[in-house]
């Protein structure tokens, strides 16, 4: 399948609700700031990655401490090792109100939520924000997400996509509820919109019922740009079927362009035009003016990282108590197909760990879960990480980038001041907002209205 190259690269900005970033470590470093429980902590970092022209400042979620580890909080909250995590819809509403042009994404699961909460939720968010909203549609991850949200257990890793393509389906159909133009709003006729154009959706499915309508008008946007990040076969499927932008956890460019091609071709396979999907990987970036003070603020950064992070975040996200199994014995296969949770991350391991199955100790060294060799890191001068983003995006690897945080704000605003002037001067990232809307900036459709 040819591979189409777009001229500029998409920026998108990692966000957590809370002074950790994916990097366990970065609550510890000294340029911290303690306010994250304030709207100006959030709206600080929304408007650094507006001045740096970035397409989207996006937000993370989790519904639960990781506490699966030794079945306690203690070490997490002890470690601050993800502790906190604010709830996202007056997070994104603050970070919306700050700026003009950015676009803004929260995560919201499809698992623990309804769709007419999540489509009323975003359909809001997207007329206050004047069309620049994003939902990530994730399926979650671990027990501890259940038994907040009153079930036992976890769905098993497969139906929780079955029943994520019905939830999106219920979702997309109440965002549709409302034709174009429906209100009127004519104050001497009295008459405030156009019931014909207004219509109820009868979902009855599997997993959800829903009848109608939506109680938000048709949002700017005709629907908020859809975020996902499946991994797995099943997980890419979906993807290939819903997400606009997709996100990927990827060690190499080869890994990364092997991912984006099979994203385009099964969006195409499904009908879609494979350029409406923008394939980024998450990366974190170490820069500062000389190679030395780039290498010295790496050793910094690494130094961050506390034993316990790696292992209570591989418990959460593979849904498993790790403590309960000496670190070098190899696991058995009953319990390595009893993980549920992240499958894609899972292969990882396997994969690399070659002769055998593999033992605690090699899911720590092979995931790199918590720390900086979780995600490709690219360090050094503005110029080298510019030639680093540039070379996976030529290859053809990637449509843009996801920046995660070694610290928080200073990796937002390092690559605000260091790396995007160098990456605006060699034509490969745009010098300003282009469209008023989101899917403007990122060239995607406007889904067309019924009347
Ligand atoms: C950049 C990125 C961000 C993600 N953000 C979240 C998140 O906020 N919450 C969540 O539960 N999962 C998140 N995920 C996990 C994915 O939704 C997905 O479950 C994971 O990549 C594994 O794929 P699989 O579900 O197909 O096994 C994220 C993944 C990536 C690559």
């Amino acid at each position: 399948m040819e591979q189409h190259h777009p001229k500029q690269m998409v920026l998108v900005g990692f966000i957590q609700a809370s002074n950790c970033s994916n990097y366990p470590g970065s609550w510890r470093h000294r340029d911290g700031s303690d306010d994250f429980l304030l709207p100006g902590y959030y709206q600080h970092i929304a408007r650094t990655l507006e001045k740096g022209k970035f397409h989207l400042a996006f937000v993370d979620d989790r519904l639960a401490m990781p506490d699966r580890y030794e079945d306690s909080f203690a070490a997490t909250v002890e470690h601050g090792i993800r502790t906190v995590k604010l709830d996202l819809g007056p997070v994104v509403t603050a970070m919306a109100l700050a700026t003009e042009h950015i676009g803004i994404g929260a995560t919201y699961s499809t698992t623990y939520h309804t769709p007419f909460h999540v489509a009323r939720l975003f359909a809001t968010l997207d007329h206050f924000s004047g069309g620049r909203i994003a939902w990530n549609v994730v399926t979650s991850l671990n027990d501890s997400e259940a038994m907040n949200f009153g079930a036992d257990a976890h769905p098993p890793h497969d139906v929780r996509y079955d029943r994520a393509d019905e939830f999106m389906e219920t979702a997309f159909g109440l965002w549709d509820t409302w034709g174009g133009e429906a209100l009127v709003l004519d104050r001497s006729e009295g008459r405030f919109a156009d019931p014909s154009r207004v219509r109820r959706l009868d979902h009855s499915g599997e997993w959800f019922n829903s009848r109608g309508p939506l109680t938000v008008p048709r949002c700017p946007q005709g629907r908020p740009v859809i975020i996902q990040a499946g991994q797995s076969g099943r997980g890419r499927e979906f993807a290939a079927r819903w997400g606009e932008l997709v996100f990927v956890i990827v060690p190499t460019l080869e890994a990364c362009r092997s991912h984006r091609t099979t994203i385009r071709e099964q969006a195409a396979f499904q009908g879609r035009d494979p350029d409406s999907t923008i394939v980024s990987p998450a990366v974190y970036v170490v820069v500062d003016e000389t190679e030395d003070r780039a290498r010295e603020k790496l050793q910094e950064l690494k130094a961050l990282a506390h034993p316990m992070d790696s292992v209570v975040l591989l418990s959460e996200v593979f849904n498993y108590d790790f403590s309960v199994h000496p670190l070098d014995e190899p696991l058995s296969d009953d319990m390595l197909d009893s993980i549920s949770g992240l499958r894609g991350f899972l292969d990882r391991v396997t994969q690399r760990s070659a002769g055998g199955n593999p033992s605690v100790q090699d899911f720590i060294r092979f995931s790199a879960r918590g720390t900086l060799d979780e995600l490709p890191t690219f360090a050094g001068t503005p110029e080298e990480v510019a030639d680093g983003l540039e070379n996976w995006f030529q290859e053809g690897a990637c449509d843009g980038f996801v920046l995660a945080a070694t610290h928080i704000p200073g990796a937002y605003e390092d690559f605000v001041e260091m790396v995007v002037p160098e990456l605006q001067r060699r034509g490969s990232f745009r010098a300003d907002y282009e469209g008023a809307t989101l899917r403007e900036n990122l060239g995607l459709d406007r889904p067309g209205a019924w009347s």
